[in-house]
């Protein structure tokens, strides 16, 4: 896969500068991100929060142009949790309009990008009218051979395994599962994020330096980038610039450096 560097920054520019760094064979084939800082990035302005969701949104537009032109498999955005209902209803209901709009407006940049619509998590709590703009993006997408899209919408990672859980309870009291059927491979079948290689890096926004329940199986051997800027801010520069930290590590799975093929990330199925 050629990156795309001439699409992605003008020659002689500092991201430019970072993108001649970066090596086309040692990307990572999965990029997780964890968008945080809507919030701040809105009260630093005197604004609502709603426009730091709004200014976020712009953000995950730049973002999955660059992806495409880096020729990253997939991108998974942690976009909605399940602990976020607890917000207030009026920011809740922002979000939710919000996404209708991105997919609105994005469906056609989706397409010409190559870029594949998916979603993680449990969508049966989420209002039928959100749930048809999901089918519609799955469906305009389906063809899309290029980046994956996967935006994470009342997801959390526990819920995750809870509902894994319950799956294997239920094949088994119908006699459908023995206890030496489940390995790790059944699991990951089982997960949302089946058929996916795990997260080869992990990105925070906004200075904060935890996981917040996301991903929580797929992450095991997951390199995690923290910087300080804010989702709003998070640019192409930022984006390239954790990229390029990412391919300076060295990463084992538990091995030794020598025993992990380039690029690495051993594909779970
Ligand atoms: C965290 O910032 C961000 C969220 C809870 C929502 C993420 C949503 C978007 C980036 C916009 C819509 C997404 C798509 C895919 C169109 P925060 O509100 O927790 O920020 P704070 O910690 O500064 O308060």
């Amino acid at each position: 896969m050629m990156i795309d560097r001439d699409g992605i920054a003008r020659p002689g520019t500092p991201e430019r500068r970072i993108l001649d760094e970066i090596r086309p064979e040692g990307l990572p084939r999965h990029v997780a991100m964890i968008m945080d800082g809507n919030g701040r990035w809105a009260e630093a302005r005197n604004l609502p929060r709603v426009q730091g969701h709004r200014a976020g949104a712009q953000a995950v537009r730049t973002t999955l142009e660059t992806a495409a032109r880096l020729g990253i498999e997939v991108i998974t955005l942690y976009a909605f949790s399940t602990e976020n209902w607890k917000r207030p209803k009026l920011e809740v209901r922002a979000l939710w309009a919000l996404l209708k709009e991105f997919i609105d407006s994005q469906l056609d940049t989706f397409k010409k990008n190559n870029l594949r619509f998916q979603t993680i998590g449990d969508l049966e709590r989420l209002d039928p009218s959100v749930r048809k703009y999901l089918d519609r993006a799955r469906h305009v997408t389906r063809d899309c051979t290029g980046t994956l899209v996967q935006i994470a919408l009342n997801y959390s990672g526990r819920h995750e395994l809870t509902r894994v859980i319950r799956a294997a309870v239920t094949d088994a009291t119908q006699g459908l599962l023995e206890p030496e059927m489940i390995d790790e491979a059944w699991i990951a079948q089982h997960l949302d994020t089946a058929g996916r290689p795990d997260p080869d890096l992990l990105i925070r926004t906004s200075g904060e330096q935890r996981i917040s329940n996301f991903l929580l199986w797929q992450i095991a051997y997951s390199e995690i980038y923290f910087t300080k800027v804010l989702w709003p801010d998070f640019g192409t520069t930022e984006f390239l610039e954790a990229i390029r930290v990412y391919q300076q590590r060295d990463r084992r799975f538990g091995g030794l450096t020598d025993t992990v093929p380039p690029g690495g990330n051993p594909v779970q199925t």
